[in-house]
């Protein structure tokens, strides 16, 4: 490990002053450590520092979701939790906001964030990217790349490498001064994350290879990827690491199939895992978690905890799974560390294990003290302004442009046309992302939903021509899979169908780009906040000035609210939404002030009660299915009577390898059905961790434009059994039919809708992953593919 400052040998009294000045000056390290250079490498059997085997025990941190002001404290938790290592992403949307445009300040500040971490004893490994996942908007991409409407991102599309190589030059400049062969922290650097998960071109991981080699890095580079994809883009120049969340031992035998020799390493272990809106809040197996952490400390494996402390996804950082389930913004991820930096059990039990575990003569400093944190009394707020009535001047075009066309990285655009006179008609649109409201002369009379595919809404009769506004709300971009080509706004055709009529084509469209951006708050005009009833359906910014003696930590209560975003004193705290399961918002103390704070909120629906409060401690896991104006019902889908023939029936193996099967013949069809007929514990319950299905010619087709069209059961209510985890990419989660409630029996149906027919060769099957007694592996079943499993 870097070698803290000598301070640290002194009695606690004498540490404090040096202490001091170090916090104060973070970046001067005291003269002769600074200078002094390491050599990491990647042994025969281990990583060595200057010769010596070094076992890394890593946790991930994102600098940008922990406020600068804590970077220390939470470093000093991730040292005494007994972890010598921190793991970083850095990105890129973050540092390169417009092309060509960097930023390393603040929040993005990642050379403080390492220098910090060096002083407090961490090595660092750093993850530029350029894609990193990590539920942040569109992984790290920057959005101005979709700019180009044919881009193929993660690819080596000569745009997409040009701008890649820009910016890890840059990255280059500011970071590679920080290796440890120069006297820095950086140990090693990660190329790309989980490629193999993306695609499988070794030459694309080459030409980023190349760049940071170009960009000065000498460091050992790595990549990593889970089991089942280690050999996707497999390059035998950058060392390999393999993610999981259980079973080391079988992802370590996959790991030794690439790496016959050399140090095992998991690049990410989940304690937790994220959550996502509308869906059961996340906690992990902290007993499968703490015997797995022993098991690799015991065989001398190095590993990651992802994450060790998740933080907040603050302004518009958060991402959203695929096919789309946007992340909240709370990042606690039931991490050792919580959202605000508080210890936990699970920090308690990895600081005694990690104790058992130490070199010779290492030492576990004692955790940093808690901030303080405080409640706060509510209070009314006293202004807003509605959106209507604060529109900026609108562009105009035939076709509605998304909000990348409009050149505007995140917000909200509404669209506004006239319609004409007529009987009662469907207004229908290509796809909406993410939420739409629609309203009839100001009216709102309906909503569009990406997560359910919910595109259509019915007009009332209109005795004279009508204002259209549909008000649409990005709710940040996929962070995985081929979705992150996630361009934002309406994606006409907008069409209007009377009952038994041709459908017509809607233009002429007039759009209020709204980017929510401190610009626009700054040129709100505010009038007295209505006093009687809240006006319903009033997308408005309420603002309220909340007096504080003594400023702390707190967490903002947004019950009373529907859904938007939130700015304290100009910091956007980021999104929130009433469904849940997150109901609070962690706000800094450093960004409150002793004396009057100013909190905006933007409610997108329309708050029950415009009043502004905040507890003392955090609200996590309270679902509030029946506020969600899409989600409440999964729409009943009408299937047809009889299957008939199956495309394929067979047999799963037991366990959780993924397993391929290939049809006797391709088949095409709209809809795509696993009909599952018994599971290997002969209980009734079937999961499925992960569903890909094959083209003709044996590859992944896309899982653009999939939805879940029906799901027999699904377990939403004690955990998030929900069926979209069979396509989302992650294998971490799974669908599962219902357990708590009731336990329907044999047969579970999962039909997806492809959103066309498409031409079906087979499927890759990824059962429940975990120990072998784990509920749901399905053994027996059948696959029916049509065009009309499900019914108009
Ligand atoms: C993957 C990614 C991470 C993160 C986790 C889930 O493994 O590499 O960035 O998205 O899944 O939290």
């Amino acid at each position: 490990m870097p070698v803290k400052s000598p301070v640290r040998r002194l009695s606690l009294g004498k540490i404090a002053a040096p202490l001091l000045a170090l916090l104060l000056a973070p970046a001067a390290l005291p003269a002769g450590e600074a200078a002094a250079l390491h050599r990491f490498e990647i042994g025969q059997h281990e990583f060595l520092l200057d010769g010596k085997p070094l076992q890394i025990r890593c946790g991930e941190v994102h600098a940008p979701r922990v406020p600068p002001e804590y970077w220390r404290h939470r470093l000093r938790l991730v040292k005494a939790m007994g972890l010598n290592t921190v793991c970083a992403y850095l990105f890129w949307n973050l540092h390169e906001p417009r092309p060509g445009e960097f930023n390393w300040a603040g929040a993005a500040d990642a050379a403080l964030f390492c220098r910090i971490a060096q002083e407090e004893g961490l090595w660092v490994i750093l993850r530029p990217g350029p894609y990193a996942c990590a539920e942040w908007e569109m992984g790290g991409l920057p959005w101005w790349l979709l700019k180009h409407d044919d881009i193929r991102l993660r690819t080596r599309d000569p745009r997409f490498l040009e701008a890649t190589r820009r910016y890890l030059n840059e990255v280059g400049r500011v970071l590679a001064p920080l290796q440890v062969s120069r006297g820095g922290p950086i140990l090693m650097v990660q190329v790309e994350n989980e490629y193999g998960f993306f695609g499988k071109d070794p030459e694309y991981m080459g030409e980023l290879r190349a760049a940071l080699l170009g960009a000065g890095f000498e460091v050992p580079l790595f990549a990593c990827n889970p089991k089942d994809h280690l050999k996707d883009g497999y390059r035998a120049d950058l060392f390999p690491v393999v993610n999981f969340g259980s079973d080391p031992r079988g992802a370590f035998a996959a790991l030794r199939e690439i790496l016959p020799t050399g140090p095992l390493m998991c690049g990410e272990f989940y304690p937790g895992w994220f959550d996502t809106w509308g869906a059961p809040h996340h906690l992990g197996n902290t007993e499968r978690y703490l015997t797995d952490l022993g098991a690799m400390l015991k065989m001398g494996a190095s590993f990651s905890i992802y994450m060790a402390h998740g933080g907040t996804t603050f302004g518009f950082g958060t991402g959203a799974d695929r096919p789309f389930k946007p992340d909240t913004s709370s990042y606690d991820y039931d991490a050792p560390i919580s959202e605000a930096g508080w210890t936990t059990p699970k920090f308690d039990l990895t600081r005694a294990l990690m104790a058992k575990h130490l070199l010779p003569g290492e030492t576990l400093p004692e955790p940093p003290p808690r901030n303080p944190v405080i409640a706060i009394a509510p209070v009314a707020a006293a202004e807003w302004a509605p959106v209507f009535a604060n529109l900026p001047t609108a562009v105009t075009a035939a076709e509605p442009r998304t909000l990348e066309q409009l050149d505007q990285a995140h917000g909200c655009v509404l669209y506004r046309t006239t319609v004409p006179a007529g009987p009662e008609a469907t207004l229908a649109v290509a796809a909406v992302h993410d939420v739409g409201q629609v309203f009839l002369d100001g009216r709102r009379i309906g909503f569009m939903d990406r997560r359910s595919g919910a595109y259509r809404v019915v007009l009332p009769a209109r005795a004279q021509a009508a204002t259209l506004d549909l008000l649409v709300e990005a709710m940040g971009r996929v962070n995985f899979g081929v979705e992150v080509h996630d361009r934002k706004g309406l994606h006409g055709p907008v069409t209007l169908a009377p009952a038994g009529q041709p459908a017509t084509q809607l233009e002429g469209w007039r759009m209020c780009r709204l980017p929510l951006d401190s610009d626009m708050l700054a040129g709100l005009r505010y009038d007295a906040a209505p006093t009687q009833a809240v006006p319903a359906g009033q997308p408005a910014f309420w603002r309220t000035t909340v007096t504080l003696a003594q400023p702390a930590d707190c967490f903002l209560d947004l019950r009373p609210w529907g859904k938007g975003y939130v700015w304290v004193n100009g910091h956007n705290l980021g999104r929130y939404w009433n469904i849940g399961p997150q109901q609070t918002m962690y706000v800094p103390g450093p960004w409150l002030k002793a004396g009057d704070n100013e909190i905006v909120i933007l409610d997108l629906l329309g708050p029950k009660r415009p009043v502004v409060a905040a507890l003392d401690r955090p609200i996590l896991d309270e679902l509030r299915p029946a506020l969600d104006f899409a989600r409440t019902k999964r729409r009943e889908a009408k299937l047809r009577s009889d299957f008939g023939a199956p495309a394929h029936a067979g047999s799963f193996a037991a366990g959780s390898t993924l397993q391929t099967v290939r049809l006797d013949r391709p088949v095409r069809g709209r809809f795509f059905c696993l009909e599952a007929l018994e599971a290997h514990d002969g209980k009734p319950f079937a999961a499925i961790a992960e569903l890909t299905l094959l083209g003709a010619d044996g590859e992944p087709l896309s899982t653009e434009g999939w939805t879940v069209a029906h799901v027999d059961s699904e377990e939403r209510g004690v955990a998030d059994g929900t069926a979209e985890n069979a396509i989302d990419g992650q294998t971490a989660n799974f669908w599962h039919s219902e357990w708590g409630a009731a336990q329907p029996a044999f047969p579970h149906r999962l039909i997806l809708d492809l959103g066309a027919t498409r031409t079906v060769g087979g499927l890759r099957y990824t059962p429940r992953q975990g120990a072998d007694d784990v509920t749901g592996r399905i053994k027996s079943y059948r696959v029916f593919i049509a065009d009309d499993l499900v019914l108009p």
